[in-house]
């Protein structure tokens, strides 16, 4: 395994829509596995594989050492929110955009579809912490940061930190 390198914004690869993952072969699980080492390194709680410069429709979490202190790895290749129901704001970061946290008004509910790191399909109904992640992953999927959930506001609010990163 090794520690892949994050991109950042405005890496043009955050903007991209990931392609669909066409099989979840040998080269998928060896990506799979570099992408938990890194998201565990980085001390996040979720990564998706455009965040390491692979437009494809994989994304990891882990809430649970948050939540409990435990460890449980969640792969969804080819995610889906089938069903999302209710509202909730909370304080997200990001690993793509360093030191950041904003307001983010999410789902508090959502149903999701896909394939696990066999292959085989999966389905999760997530709240909390947990669902907030997947949704946040699942927006990398559609080239969404932070940011672009933001008004031209609190946009303008925050340029300066963004110019920063930018440097
Ligand atoms: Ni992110």
């Amino acid at each position: 395994m090794s520690i892949l390198k994050i991109k950042t914004y405005p890496a043009r690869v955050l903007k991209e829509t990931a392609k669909a993952v066409k099989s979840v072969d040998g080269r998928l699980q060896e990506l799979i596995a570099n992408m938990s080492e890194t998201m565990y390194y980085a001390n996040g709680v979720g990564l998706a594989a455009p965040q390491v410069g692979v437009s494809k429709r994989l994304i990891i979490v882990d809430t649970s050492y948050r939540e409990e202190g435990g460890s449980n790895l969640i792969v969804v290749v080819n995610p889906e929110i089938v069903y999302q129901e209710g509202d909730v704001t909370a304080i997200e970061g990001c690993l793509s955009l360093p030191r950041f946290t904003i307001n983010i008004n999410r789902s508090a509910r959502v149903y999701i579809k896909g394939l696990n790191a066999d292959g085989n399909p999966l389905e999760i109904e997530a709240t909390g912490l947990f669902g907030r992640a997947l949704q946040h992953e699942i927006d990398h999927l559609n080239g969404v940061l932070l940011i672009d959930r933001l008004t031209s506001l609190e946009k303008q609010n925050i340029s300066y930190s963004l110019q920063k990163i930018q440097r």
